[in-house]
C-alpha cells in the first residue's frame, strides 16, 4: 500500500520557500526556516563560513536547508575552544558532570518527539523509529547519570611494605565523534553521554548530509552547559567533509577518536589515529544473519525478520541481512514472510502506518540497484521486491522495493553474501543442521549482529558458546537489530566509559625506606 498524505508542497517564508512539514519541525527545534544559510559550526559561538551542505529530504527531495561548514581556520579555532573547554570540565566533579547530563537528558526529553520527527525529515526512516532514536540518547544520559557516581578505579596490592598502588581513572582530552547518516543522534548520544561523565569535552563531525540533527542537539546540549556556567565547546559541532574528519583524525590533541560508519573508512581512521598513538573506537559494519530452528515460534521469528530487514529501509548497521531456514520449515516461513512484504505501506515517513521509508540518498539507491542486478545476473530467485517504485506519489523521493531473494548457492565466499549493502535486501539460504548454518553465520568477514530462533535449550547453549555465532551481538529469539543500550555493542556496553579515560597507576608509599621492586639491590 503506498502512503503520502502530507501536504509537501509549501508557503513561503522569508529567503527560502519550504513544505509546511518542514518547516513546521525545524521552527519548533528553533532552526530558522526563512534563513538562506545556517551557520554549521559550535564552539561556544556559531559560525561558519566554509563550503556549502545541503540537507535534503529522502521522501521528497526538498532541500530543507544550507548549511555553512568550517573553513579552516573555523576549524582550527574551534579545535582549541574544545582544548580550553576541557581544561574546565575536568576540573568539574564527576558527580557534578552527572547532574549536567541529567538536565540534558531532561532537555532531550522534552523535544523528544519532535526530534525524532526531524530524524525522519532528514534521515528517512520512520516516525517511531526517528524517535525510539533519540530516547537511546535520553537512555544513554540516565546511564550516564548513574555512572558518573560509578567510575571507580582499583586499589592494588603492592609488593613492597608501606606501599599502595591506586588505578586512577582521569579524562582523557577531547574526544573526537565521527558519525554516521544512518543514527544522525544516538551515535553521538552513546558518545557524549558517556565521555563527558569521564570529563571531556567533544567535537562532533556529523555525517554530511544529517546536518540539521546534529545542530538541533547541538542547540538544545548548548543552552545547558550555557545555564550551567559551563564552556558550549563541551559539545563543539564542526559540519563539513572529509577536511574535517581528517583534521580530526590527525589532531594530536584529539587523544580519542570514535568513528561510526563503513569499513573502508574505518580502517583508514584507524590506521591514522594509531599512527599517532591515539586511541580510536570503531563501530564499522554489519552483515547480520537470522537462522531459523524448525522448532522455533513462527508467530514471532517472521515479525521479527520483516522488522529486522526492512526497518530503517535496511540501512541500520544491524540490519538483517542474510535468512538461513531449516529445510523443513523454509516453505512456510518464505511464504508468510512474502505475505507481510506485500502489506507493507509505503510512503511518507512522517505518516503514521508508513512501515517503509526511502532510502537516505540517490546514491543508494542506485547501490540497491546494482546489488539486485549482481543478484539476477548469478542466477538468484528474486522472490519479491526487486525494483524501485514507478508511483508518481513516490518518484521525488528515494524509495525502492524490500527484496527477498534466494541465491543460487549458499557460499558465504560469494560477494552476495559476504558484502554488506545497505538496503532492504534480504538473502536467503536452506541449511540442513544447525552446525552449518553457524558455520555461514560466522564466515563473513563482518561480525556485529546475529539471531538463533529456537525452542531447545541444546542448540541455545551451541549458539552462544565456544562453538556458537562469533559475532558482538549473539541473541536468542532476538531479532538482529533494536539492541538496547545497556547491551550494545559487543556485549562490553558495562565497562564502554573505561575507554573514554586514561588510566593512571599511582604507586604511593607510605613508608620511611624506598626499596625497589622486584628486590633490585641498588645500594652503594
Ligand atoms: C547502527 O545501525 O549504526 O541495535 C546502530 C540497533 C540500534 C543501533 C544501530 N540500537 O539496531
Amino acid at each position: 500500500m503506498i502512503l503520502l498524505r502530507h501536504p509537501i508542497c509549501g508557503t513561503l517564508r522569508g529567503a527560502r520557500s519550504l513544505s509546511t512539514r518542514a518547516s513546521a519541525i525545524l521552527s519548533s527545534l528553533d532552526i530558522p526556516v526563512g534563513a538562506a544559510e545556517l551557520p554549521g559550526v559550535y564552539d561556544g559561538q556559531w559560525s561558519g563560513s566554509g563550503e556549502v551542505l545541503e540537507s535534503v529530504c529522502p521522501a521528497t527531495g526538498e532541500v530543507l536547508a544550507r548549511v555553512r561548514s568550517a573553513t579552516p581556520d573555523e576549524l582550527h579555532e574551534a579545535l582549541g575552544k574544545s582544548k580550553e573547554a576541557y581544561l574546565h570540565l575536568r576540573t568539574v566533579p564527576a558527580p557534578k558532570r552527572g547532574e549536567l547530563l541529567r538536565q540534558i537528558r531532561e532537555a532531550l526529553s522534552a523535544k523528544r518527539d519532535v526530534l525524532g520527527a526531524l530524524v525522519t525529515l532528514e534521515m528517512g526512516k520512520i516516525k517511531t523509529e526517528g524517535i525510539g532514536e533519540v530516547q537511546e540518547f535520553v537512555d544513554i544520559c540516565d546511564y550516564a547519570v548513574g555512572l558518573s557516581r560509578m567510575m571507580n578505579g582499583r586499589v592494588v596490592a603492592s609488593e613492597r611494605p608501606g606501599h599502595t598502588i591506586l588505578e586512577v581513572p582521569n579524562p582523557i582530552g577531547v574526544v573526537g565523534v565521527l558519525t554516521a547518516f544512518n543514527f544522525p543522534v544516538a551515535v553521538y548520544g552513546w558518545n557524549f553521554a558517556l565521555s563527558v561523565a569521564a570529563g571531556n569535552a567533544n567535537v562532533w563531525k556529523p555525517s554530511p548530509s544529517t546536518p540539521l540533527c546534529s545542530i538541533a542537539i547541538t542547540k538544545i546540549i548548548a543552552r545547558v552547559l550555557e545555564k550551567n556556567g559551563l564552556p558550549g565547546a563541551v559539545s563543539t559541532l564542526i559540519t563539513g567533509g572529509k577536511n574535517v574528519g581528517e583534521a580530526i583524525v590527525e589532531s594530536r590533541d584529539i587523544p580519542l577518536v570514535s568513528f561510526t560508519g563503513s569499513e573502508a573508512v574505518g580502517r583508514v581512521v584507524g590506521k591514522a589515529v594509531q599512527s599517532r598513538f591515539g586511541k580510536s573506537i570503531l563501530e564499522l559494519g554489519g552483515n547480520n544473519a537470522s537462522i531459523i530452528m524448525p522448532d522455533a515460534d513462527m508467530q514471532l521469528a517472521v515479525p521479527a525478520v520483516f522488522f529486522g530487514a526492512i526497518g530503517t529501509a535496511g540501512q541500520r548497521c544491524t540490519s538483517t541481512r542474510r535468512l538461513y531456514l531449516h529445510r523443513a520449515i523454509a516453505p512456510k516461513f518464505l511464504d508468510t514472510l512474502q505475505k507481510l512484504y506485500a502489506t507493507i505501506n509505503v510512503g511518507d515517513p512522517l505518516v503514521d502506518g508508513t512501515l517503509l521509508g526511502p532510502l537516505h540518498t540517490r546514491a543508494a539507491v542506485g547501490i540497491y540497484s546494482d546489488a539486485v542486478q549482481r543478484l539476477r545476473q548469478s542466477g538468484a530467485e528474486i522472490l519479491t521486491g526487486g525494483k524501485t517504485y514507478d508511483h508518481a506519489a513516490l518518484s521525488q523521493g528515494n524509495f525502492v522495493q524490500p527484496t527477498i531473494s534466494v541465491p543460487k548457492t549458499a557460499d558465504p565466499a560469494d560477494k552476495i553474501w559476504s558484502t554488506e549493502t545497505f538496503a532492504p535486501i534480504l538473502n536467503v539460504g536452506l541449511f540442513d543442521e544447525l552446525e552449518q548454518a553457524i558455520e555461514w553465520n560466522n564466515a563473513v568477514p563482518q561480525g556485529l549482529s546475529s539471531s538463533l530462533w529456537t525452542r531447545d535449550i541444546r542448540n541455545l547453549g551451541k549458539w552462544i558458546g565456544p562453538e556458537g555465532s562469533d559475532a558482538g551481538i549473539v541473541n536468542v529469539n532476538v531479532g538482529t537489530s533494536g539492541a538496547e543500550i545497556g547491551a550494545a555493542f559487543g556485549g562490553n556496553k558495562v565497562y564502554a566509559w573505561k575507554q573514554y579515560v586514561r588510566w593512571s597507576a599511582c604507586t604511593v608509599n607510605f613508608s620511611d625506606a624506598a626499596p625497589l621492586a622486584q628486590g633490585v639491590d641498588f645500594s652503594t
